[in-house]
């Protein structure tokens, strides 16, 4: 497990660009972050991945964009707004509000998750050990449900019959265009429908930088089978996903599959798989949730509805309510778990490095380019490999500093590969190509870096 500390991973993605705090100028608040120059180029390459994988690498799975602001009837029918409730627990003391199952947790070990309002009161007035973190009190409200979704109105009154909600989850944005596509395009269960986007949830403690926040974006794919195949399907996807973290540069040793007990599965699954990542800050977390989702959801949108969303498969010539296996996972977790992996700190020649030894595809910047001097000719000829290779990714152009401090920059910022033009490309027309991680030197042709960095990107 990597030992960086949460500390060292928020100040290293201020000073290097990847992530801010939301509103800094302000004080900043609390769980709000925002992505910066290297972040934003990072976050997208995770999602193009995903994308890559999901959709057109397939050809049994399409893509949609939905709204982030739907019928609110939506959430009655998907069980949110009955359902999605943390326990939430107010010291009287304080006046402080906590997550039950987290105070409890974390006081006595119990796992109290999954639990109702009452047992959970009964534990907290019972077990003295539960004590209110901030002034050590012991007297509690009782435990109530919360709702996680965010209210808002439409239009400009505001009274009840124009409440609505910022989504907590992409997923229902699919199972409510689920006929649209099958009517619009030629799939055919078995066949998915992938969606990437923002969710929001009034988390009552969120933390650890960008892993638990009230807005976040998922990257989600709902995969309709036919029932009594979906079993068999949840393992392909399990697989499926599992190597897709692999590919990335994950440490295998630092990921591991979590089966979620029975009696802890949300109101719509069946069986649940995450693939959880092992932050040196909070243990085993998840990072992606592997659903069976069953009939449920398309079942409760017809009932609520009215619309029919049966599929008739022509071959059988019979009508079904499709099963579907959901892979929904969180790109902001992943960077962060991506960027733990990847934060080293080396002696090279008695000199402290910090290298991030990212995958090329999720590196923000795929290559360096620098004249060895700002004289002319040397840096005309950098300035124009660079101009050559920078539409197709994004590409560093840096002639200030010593070469070494150049290097280090590019060490930091994750970019694997730096090109160097020098005195004796004038004459052989050759550059340096120097790897990131072992420091090695190749010298290629400059008419062969374009392919040669199109090769090592996509190894
Ligand atoms: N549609 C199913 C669903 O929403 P989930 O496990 O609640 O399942 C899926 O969310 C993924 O979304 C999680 O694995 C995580 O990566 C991401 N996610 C959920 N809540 C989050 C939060 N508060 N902050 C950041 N990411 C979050």
């Amino acid at each position: 497990m990597s030992q960086v500390s949460m500390e060292k991973i928020v100040a290293f993605c201020k000073r290097r660009g990847f992530v801010y705090q939301s509103s800094e100028i302000y004080g900043g608040i609390r769980s709000s972050y925002d992505y910066g120059p290297l972040g934003v180029e990072m976050k997208r390459n995770i999602k193009d991945e995903w994308w890559r994988s999901m959709v057109h690498a397939r050809d049994d799975v399409v893509g949609i964009d939905a709204a982030i602001i739907m019928h609110p009837r939506v959430w009655a029918a998907s069980g949110h707004l009955d359902t999605f409730n943390d326990m939430l627990v107010e010291s009287r003391t304080s006046g402080r509000r906590y997550r039950a199952d987290h105070l409890i947790e974390e006081a006595t070990g119990i796992d109290a998750e999954g639990m109702s309002a009452e047992e959970m009161t009964r534990i907290i007035e019972e077990d003295e050990r539960v004590k209110d973190p901030v002034d050590g009190g012991r007297d509690f409200a009782p435990v109530r449900p919360f709702n996680l979704m965010f209210e808002t109105y439409t239009g400009p009154v505001k009274s009840p019959e124009n409440i609505a909600y910022l989504r907590p989850e992409t997923a229902q944005g699919i199972f409510t265009n689920f006929k649209n596509v099958l009517d619009t395009s030629r799939v055919k269960v078995p066949f998915g429908i992938a969606q990437i986007g923002k969710s929001f949830r009034n988390e009552i403690t969120p933390g650890n930088f960008i892993f638990r926040t009230r807005e976040f974006e998922q990257m989600e794919m709902e995969f309709f089978v036919e029932p009594g195949t979906d079993e068999e399907w949840h393992e392909r996807w399990i697989e499926e996903r599992w190597r897709w973290y692999l590919g990335l540069g994950l440490k295998e040793e630092n990921l591991r599959r979590y089966e979620h007990p029975k009696e802890k599965l949300s109101h719509y699954s069946k069986r649940t798989v995450d693939i959880e990542y092992n932050f040196p800050f909070a243990g085993w977390s998840e990072l992606e949730g592997i659903a069976n989702r069953t009939d449920y959801d398309l079942r409760r949108h017809a009932e609520f509805s009215g619309a029919n969303l049966t599929y008739f498969d022509t071959a059988k010539n019979e009508s079904y309510v499709p099963y579907v296996v959901e892979p929904a996972a969180g790109p902001d977790r992943i960077m962060l778990a991506l960027l733990v992996d990847a934060y080293h700190e080396e002696e090279v020649r008695g000199e402290q490095r910090v290298v991030l030894k990212l995958h090329p595809r999720v590196a923000p910047t795929k290559a360096a380019v620098f004249p060895l001097t700002r004289k002319e000719p040397v840096a005309k000829v950098a300035r124009e490999l660079y101009e050559d290779l920078k539409g197709d990714y994004r590409i560093f152009y840096d002639e200030s500093g010593a070469i070494g401090r150049r290097y280090r920059r590019q060490d930091e910022a994750g970019t694997p590969f730096c090109i160097t033009v020098d005195f004796d490309t004038l004459d052989d027309r050759q550059v340096t190509i120097r790897d990131r991680d072992s420091m090695e030197q190749e010298r290629i042709p400059i008419k062969a870096v374009r392919d040669r960095l199109k090769d090592l990107i996509s190894s």
